[in-house]
């Protein structure tokens, strides 16, 4: 078969929507300054699906930075990758300060997030060696893995028990092989909200010889007493062996960084393909991202702010009687039943008739009958939107339970 014809008749578990969701459910534009509110098809609405967790997005401080940067050096500086031409003093810099703000010798910057996750994978481990890994780990993780030539054992998502067994089947391969063991799960899993649980996984290293590498996309800047992720929130951050935060979300930018030893940094600096073969990170990157450290370290009361309005938000759920799962940071999944036809009539009632934008997550993400909700708090919500936005749920989900949504036709905008 052609190629094209075939990807015109299989157009992938999403894109098969792709005519019925594109420009609301689906690519919808936000305008305006990113915020709580923002212009949706040219209404305002209260916006609960950014990743802005501290505010930082908006907050004036980074704006005259991140202006002033690109004003001083535009876009291109440096020019080339940083083992060739491209690097610089702030470049170093931010290392060095994420290094001490992670307590890891040193710093690796990336890029991007994503891409740096599965490069970094790509460059650890070689056949030899084995990767132990949860479940539900993020995308960038998965490809990762898909990258590595050898053994590869998963276990259930925070299944402490069976991660064991892993271990066990990996420390057989690797005893023959001579290779490694790489064990990697996240800091805080992005759809459910539950922390990988680092300490329980840490003390398998009594038992076993393995490196945890943590993605802690979505625990770095929220968690932990100074902020400092997931594994300063358990007591286990000098554990963490390889630790992984992207400036995506706490840090409202692109790019992301890894911490380790010494050693490790200065291996992954030589040999990790996605740094090594692309340009480096433009300067007004680099100084909008000092800047925002300086703000996350130096402002406690945003993480104040943010988990206020996150106690507010899940206790005023809970009491409510939706079901938000484990969640245990800012990431609120609300859980209810129904088929995809009723949770895009569900999302357009909230947006066209209470003005709330939220994202929802359906099957294939999620197994069929289940609608995610799913709701970012920020520091610069107030509790007031929370209350009005408790209100608007209460509302729609009478309606879910009524039977209100359901119709086979999607939602008509
Ligand atoms: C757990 C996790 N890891 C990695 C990434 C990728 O990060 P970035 O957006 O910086 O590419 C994300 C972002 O969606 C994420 O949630």
């Amino acid at each position: 078969m052609d190629l094209f014809e075939k990807l015109k008749k299989n157009r992938g578990p999403i894109g098969q929507h792709a005519k019925d969701s594109h420009g609301y459910f689906t690519f919808p534009k936000l305008e305006g300054d990113i915020g709580t509110r923002m212009v949706f098809r040219g209404k305002e609405r209260l916006i609960w699906s950014l990743n802005n967790y501290l505010g930082l997005a908006n907050h004036p401080e980074v704006r005259k930075a991140d202006a002033e940067a690109a004003a001083k050096f535009g876009f291109a500086t440096p020019m080339g990758a940083r083992m060739m031409s491209g690097n610089s003093n702030y470049h170093e810099q931010l290392e060095g300060e994420l290094s001490s703000f992670m307590s890891k010798e040193d710093t690796i910057l990336l890029n991007f997030g994503y891409q740096g996750m599965v490069s970094a994978i790509d460059c650890l481990v070689d056949r030899h060696d084995v990767i132990v890994y949860d479940s539900e780990s993020h995308a960038c993780i998965i490809d990762g893995v898909r990258l590595h030539m050898g053994k590869r054992f998963v276990f259930p998502h925070n299944d402490i028990a069976n991660c064991e067994k892993q271990l066990e089947r990996a420390t057989r391969i690797v005893e023959e092989s001579g290779g490694s063991i790489l064990l990697i799960t996240e800091g805080v899993f992005g759809m459910s909200g539950d922390m990988g649980r680092l300490k329980d996984i840490v003390e398998l290293k009594n038992k076993f010889q393995f490196r945890l590498f943590v993605d802690d996309a979505h625990g770095f800047g929220t968690m932990g007493k100074t902020g400092a992720g997931t594994g300063e929130e358990q007591g286990v951050q000098d554990k963490i062996d390889i630790y992984f935060g992207t400036f995506a979300k706490s840090m409202a930018m692109i790019g992301g960084f890894i911490s380790s030893n010494e050693d490790v940094v200065e291996y992954l600096r030589y040999n990790m393909r996605s740094q090594i073969f692309a340009k480096s990170m433009p300067m007004p990157l680099v100084l909008g991202a000092l800047k925002r450290l300086e703000l996350l370290r130096s402002k406690p009361e945003m993480k104040d702010n943010l988990w206020n309005v996150v106690n507010a938000l899940q206790n005023g759920l809970k009491a409510e009687g939706f079901n938000i799962g484990k969640t245990q940071s800012p990431v609120t999944p609300v859980y209810m039943n129904g088929s995809i036809g009723e949770a895009t009539n569900l999302i357009y009632d909230m947006r066209e008739n209470h003005d709330i934008f939220c994202s929802m997550v359906v099957y294939p993400v999620v197994p069929k009958g289940i609608i995610i909700l799913r709701l970012i708090p920020t520091a610069v919500h107030t509790l007031e939107d929370v209350k009005y936005t408790i209100e608007a749920f209460r509302k729609a989900y009478v309606k879910l339970k009524a039977g209100e949504y359901m119709s086979d036709k999607i939602a008509a905008f």
